[in-house]
């Protein structure tokens, strides 16, 4: 009778197991996108790669100069795979969206 009933549990546990589906795991969806402005084609396909947009969105506004020297520390210090032309473009955007004005000389 106990052996019956082991068999019975274990059969059991064994056509559960078979039938479980696979774990589906739904993450949600990345949709936080940067600002919209001229440079933001530029800006996603070179910034987003490594990090998530917040890394941009959440940084106090920074000057140009400041923007500037972040897109040369991810290029120079992270490796990011920025064209040399291609930095003075996302500096003016990354100011114009996520910045404020240098101040005046
Ligand atoms: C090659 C990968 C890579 C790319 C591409 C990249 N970053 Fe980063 N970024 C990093 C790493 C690594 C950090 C530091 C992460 C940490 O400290 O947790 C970082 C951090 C940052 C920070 C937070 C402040 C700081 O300096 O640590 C900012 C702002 C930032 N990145 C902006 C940018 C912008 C703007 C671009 C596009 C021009 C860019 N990143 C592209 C790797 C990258």
């Amino acid at each position: 009778m106990k052996t019956l009933a082991l068999i019975l549990t274990a059969s059991l546990t064994l056509g559960w197991l078979a039938q479980s589906a696979p774990v589906k795991l739904a993450l949600p969806a990345e949709t936080a996108t940067l600002k919209a402005g001229p440079g933001v084609e530029l800006a996603t396909a070179n910034c987003l790669t490594c990090h998530s947009v917040e890394y941009i969105s959440t940084q106090p506004k920074l000057t140009r100069t400041a923007w500037k020297a972040s897109v040369d520390k991810m290029k120079g210090k992270f490796g990011a795979p920025i064209p040399d032309d291609q930095v003075e473009k996302l500096a003016d955007y990354l100011a114009a969206t996520y910045g404020k004005p240098d101040p005046a000389k």
